[in-house]
């Protein structure tokens, strides 16, 4: 069974379990955090869902991992590995299921609350799956995109690897999708 709790200098990353819905609440709610991520859900729909965000496949290394503040137990947000929606408005769940990796491209990604912006905290938590994704996971290559205005979001993108692929429809928006293959990846160490 693959290692699925992740652990920087101040982060813990762990699977994201339905008991997690405190925080699920707290940022899926938020407008300044969703803003460029699909805009917020009602607290009802959220409830509804968690047993579907909680899902994981391919021996656990796809889904979504809760980012956690080592130092005081806090959690700080979320981070994914999930297939990226290409023509499609969001992550197709049908996707996860069964010990396989879905045949299709695979986006990293990141929700912070606000109270934890600005300290480096998504560069640190992504760059952690980065490296789980291509030491621990059979995955060759990872992508993501965002909206043109995230600046915030691209940087984070660029400090951890990633480069400009092209410009594609996903999450029902032409956006930027940045890449970074394993063998990228390694060159950089
Ligand atoms: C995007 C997000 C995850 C960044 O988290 P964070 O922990 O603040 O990011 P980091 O501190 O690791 O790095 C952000 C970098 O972008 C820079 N940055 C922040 N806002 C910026 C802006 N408006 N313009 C340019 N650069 C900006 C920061 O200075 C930092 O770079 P630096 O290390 O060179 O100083 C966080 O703001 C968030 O959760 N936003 C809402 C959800 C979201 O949009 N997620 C991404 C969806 S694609």
């Amino acid at each position: 069974m693959m290692k699925l709790e992740l652990y920087t200098e101040r982060l813990f990353l762990r699977p994201v379990r339905e008991d997690d819905l405190d925080l699920a609440l707290e940022i899926l709610t938020d407008d300044d955090v969703m803003r460029y991520a699909g805009g917020t859900s009602t607290p009802r729909d959220i409830r509804d869902d968690m047993h579907i965000i909680t899902r994981r496949c391919g021996d656990g290394c796809i889904g979504i991992w809760c980012v956690i503040d080592r130092g005081t137990g806090e959690k700080l947000g979320t981070a994914i590995l999930l297939p990226m929606p290409i023509e499609e408005p969001d992550t197709n769940w049908d996707l996860i299921n069964g010990g396989d990796i879905p045949d299709c491209d695979i986006e990293i990604g990141y929700l912070l609350k606000p109270s934890a912006w600005g300290k480096g905290y998504a560069t640190e938590a992504a760059a952690r799956l980065l490296q789980f994704a291509f030491e621990d996971s059979p995955l060759e290559t990872i992508f993501a995109c965002f909206d043109e205005d995230n600046h915030a979001s691209r940087h984070v993108l660029e400090k951890i690897g990633l480069a400009f692929e092209s410009n594609r429809m996903t999450y029902a928006e032409v956006s930027p999708v940045y890449w970074i293959s394993k063998q990228q990846w390694q060159d950089l160490k």
